[in-house]
């Protein structure tokens, strides 16, 4: 073991997930929150804002979203905009996220992304060559933040065998109140329920894999287990473990910073959404 404890490794083989404290300072935290908004600044609003949501998946097939895999792209909350289509509020509360190549293409998060205890704690989950293939920062803004419906992340990042691993960092508290993660510990041993891909005519498809639906998201009565998160707090994820996070109707934001990593040991289809142009393949650490 490189990074993590055996126990820690073992907790992430029995729940399919993994909390690790502490993994970043406030100030490294801090130093990502202000790329980000530095990002902010510099983005030109469009006249027709790409707006992200899980709950009408529809709006999530745009070419603005399905080019995005290998530059930096900004979609907004469906809450953040007026009748009119134009962003209801400042754009800092009204993005829902930025990606997905962050963390080849900003230096602030290619340092945070690229650094040897994420290589290690991977390694320790038995990955063998480990790329980055994706990385979103996560705003969750007050009030607006939308739910993210229960998922598996090998349904977006679906490779063969299934490698990917989330690794989830709180860059400041979640909490139940502002919608934190939610996942069912254990559930990464039911198999994949759906892949979603390029259906070849210039849109996405989800095709079902398992037809059983998900459990009811009712909190404190169901599977679901909430995983608060102090800010530095890093969240890994097994590709198929049921996780969600309900909307934030707080007053406090709930911002993140998520990577991805699949193993370049395995097949990586070439009907994924995600796809990078040749000149600028996925990396390792
Ligand atoms: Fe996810």
């Amino acid at each position: 073991m490189l990074y993590l404890s055996e126990a820690q490794r073992d907790a992430y083989v029995r729940d399919g997930f993994l909390v690790i404290p502490d993994f970043e300072t406030p100030e490294a935290c801090r130093a990502l929150m202000d790329e980000a908004d530095r990002l902010i600044d510099g983005f030109e609003m469009l006249d027709d804002p790409s707006v992200f949501t899980t709950t009408d998946q529809t709006r999530t097939t745009d070419a603005y979203f399905l080019d995005s895999g290998d530059r930096i792209r900004f979609f907004f909350e469906a809450g953040a905009l007026g009748s009119d289509g134009r962003p209801n509020r400042p754009k800092h509360r009204a993005i829902n996220k930025i990606g997905h190549a962050l963390h080849d293409l900003d230096p602030v998060f290619a340092r945070a992304s690229h650094q040897r205890r994420l290589a290690d704690l991977v390694a320790d989950l038995g990955m063998a060559q480990p790329l980055l293939m994706q990385s979103m920062y996560i705003m969750k803004p007050p009030e607006i933040g939308g739910e993210v419906v229960c998922h598996q992340d090998s349904t977006f990042l679906y490779t063969e065998p299934l490698s990917v691993v989330g690794l989830w960092l709180a860059l400041e508290d979640a909490t139940v109140e502002n919608g934190c993660m939610w996942a069912i510990p254990g559930g990464h041993r039911d198999g994949l329920r759906q892949r979603f891909r390029r259906d070849g005519r210039g849109g996405v498809a989800t095709d079902t894999l398992d037809p059983a639906p998900w459990p009811d998201f009712v909190p404190g009565h169901g599977p679901h287990v909430p995983l608060p998160a102090r800010q530095g707090t890093l969240i890994v994820l097994h590709g198929l473990v049921p996780h969600l996070s309900p909307a934030n109707r707080s007053d406090r934001p709930r911002r993140a910073y998520t990577l991805h990593v699949v193993d370049g040991a395995a097949e990586y289809p070439a009907d994924n959404w995600l796809q990078r142009r040749a000149d600028m393949p996925a990396r390792g650490f």
